[in-house]
């Protein structure tokens, strides 16, 4: 299905270029430079293309060109997000016929359940909603006459070697990630934002330097003990830093859609990425204290000094009232960040994933097309 949308895709973007002159010129050097390369450069000029504000303006029905660039730019996210959530699931979900793929990892996904026994059936259900988000935004794009997404040209990255990993190109690296563990003192917060410049404390210091991988490499990644609690410890804290970014990503781009139907579809399922995010923040905090005899890296325990309190105390998973808007105002419970184009906005997405390494070993063009598509969703104001 994917494969004929991107055929259609193709053709459609030949259409335009036969009907639209006026083509800006740095639209045609892109092409240029896309047919040039050939092949796989070929399909990325021509999701670039299908970004082109005047394009949209003309063809899709009641939507701005900026609201096509907003749920462009979210389909895109959807399917980067199904495919990591896809190699979780093989390995430590529920392979199953909504979410096919992949036979599991026996050790693995036991680690995964000292978080929570019921791991398996959380990655099996956020890879579903991940799946229906990008279908959807896809299919709506469609019925309106805009470009949906497709990415398959990028899909050149390695699988695990593990026993139940699918051997399958993918968009996504997950062994080699640094994760950003903020999150976790950000939402406890009581007087800082991210809107407003503040930055937080790491939760677990060890994991935002260095790569770690949050899936088995290969079976030898399964001994000794505390290394594959590592990993799934690892994880554990990368669901909630995917998810805290899906939690901000869409509010902060709401406030740039025009058409009340595609704000409708923003604020419907972008709390269901919050809804992901609580459950995620909860098990973190079930991540085992341990040091990962292969490489050195600590889970410290968040609730004993110098951690622990109101920033580190694992089950403070709910919002901290925090400043919001002026300081002069009270403290509130919300989303943060959600600032318009800020660092929850599409742009700041992007490098949170690039410096996340889930794009190691992509190429050049795949992160060209995504800012292209991160920079337009990020310029849309409500018209
Ligand atoms: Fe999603």
């Amino acid at each position: 299905m994917e494969h004929n949308a991107q055929q259609a895709q193709k053709e459609d973007i030949m259409a335009q270029n036969t009907q639209h002159s006026k083509a800006s010129s740095s639209r045609r050097s892109f092409l240029r430079k896309g047919v040039a390369v050939a092949g796989a450069g070929t399909i990325g000029a021509a999701l670039l293309a299908g970004g082109v504000p005047a394009f949209a303006k003309e063809r899709s029905d009641g939507l701005t060109s900026g609201d096509v660039a907003i749920l462009r730019f979210l389909a895109a996210i959807e399917i980067l997000e199904t495919d990591l959530w896809r190699q979780y699931n093989e390995l430590g979900g529920i392979q199953d016929s909504e979410v096919p793929g992949g036979s599991g990892s026996a050790k693995y996904t036991a680690a995964l359940q000292v978080l929570d026994g019921d791991m398996p059936q959380y990655i099996h259900d956020n890879t579903e909603d991940e799946i229906s988000h990008f279908t959807f935004i896809n299919a709506y794009l469609a019925s309106k006459g805009a470009n949906p997404v497709n990415l398959d040209q990028f899909r050149t990255l390695p699988s695990s070697k593990a026993t139940g990993a699918q051997q399958i190109g993918r968009l996504t690296n997950l062994m080699q990630l640094t994760v950003d563990t903020s999150w976790w003192t950000r939402y406890r917060s009581r007087t800082k934002n991210p809107d407003f410049g503040d930055t937080f404390a790491q939760a677990i210091p060890g994991l935002s330097t260095g790569q770690f991988p949050a899936i088995p490499r290969h079976d030898g990644d399964l001994a000794p003990k505390d290394h594959i609690q590592a990993i799934a410890n690892t994880a554990g804290f990368h669901f909630g830093f995917i998810e805290q970014g899906g939690t901000s990503l869409y509010p902060s781009l709401a406030q740039g859609v025009t058409n009340l139907e595609v704000l409708r579809i923003l604020l419907s399922i972008g709390p269901t990425e919050t809804a992901h995010f609580q459950t995620w923040h909860d098990k973190a905090g079930n991540a085992p204290a341990l040091t990962d005899p292969t490489n050195g890296l600590v889970f410290p325990d968040l609730n004993a000094a110098p951690f622990g309190g109101e920033d580190f105390q694992t089950n403070l998973i709910m919002p901290e009232p925090t400043v919001f808007l002026s300081r002069t105002f009270p403290a509130v419970s919300i989303i943060r960040p959600t600032q318009i184009a800020g660092s929850g906005g599409a742009v700041g997405t992007v490098k949170a994933w690039t410096a996340d390494g889930l794009f190691i070993g992509q190429s050049r063009e795949f992160l060209a097309v995504l800012n292209q598509l991160a920079e337009a969703a990020d310029a849309a104001r409500r018209g």
